[in-house]
């Protein structure tokens, strides 16, 4: 497996088709500025990706995703860490980012990361689906 730290659109679109319902296609990367990425690949097809978007010391994590047949080996951990490594290389203080309150899983993660829940937006995404704000001191 190799790391990399490019954009690859049609690469990742391709792990947001199998893993969202309401996936991020090609162009909706392309017309963003300001992103760092980083993927996983194996045997030339990418596995799992992170994107996240840096102001300043602050750094929002945007998605992180692996897909289904690949979780529970510590890709989205190592993937993490590699952001994390950037941001302290270039002098980021945080890192935050909102999760689903029904996304159990994602927030098992992040909180085995460090991150503390430290705000709430209730019913943002819908009836009794709040919005769960983390953060990453860093
Ligand atoms: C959340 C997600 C990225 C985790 O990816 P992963 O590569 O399986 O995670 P890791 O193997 O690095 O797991 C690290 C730790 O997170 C926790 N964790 C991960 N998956 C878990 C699960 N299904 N149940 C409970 N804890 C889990 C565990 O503490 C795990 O450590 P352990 O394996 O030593 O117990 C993956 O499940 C995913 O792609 N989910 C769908 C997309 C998503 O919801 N993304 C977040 C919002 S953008």
């Amino acid at each position: 497996m190799v790391i990399d730290r490019r954009l690859h659109p049609e690469g990742f679109a391709e792990i947001e088709a199998a893993v969202f319902p309401s996936p991020w296609t090609a162009n909706a990367f392309l017309s963003e500025s300001n992103r760092r990425y980083f993927s996983i690949w194996d045997e030339g097809q990418p596995v799992a990706y992170l994107a996240a978007c840096a102001v300043l010391d602050e750094t929002e994590l945007w998605r992180i995703a692996v897909l289904p047949q690949f979780r529970r080996r510590g890709l989205a951990q190592f993937l993490l860490h590699a952001l994390i490594d950037s941001c302290k290389n270039e002098k980021g203080t945080v890192i935050f980012l909102e999760v689903s309150s029904r996304n159990t899983v994602a927030i098992r993660f992040y909180k085995k990361a460090g991150f503390l829940q430290d705000g709430c937006r209730s019913n943002y995404y819908g009836p009794g689906d709040d919005a769960l704000l983390m953060r990453l001191p860093i």
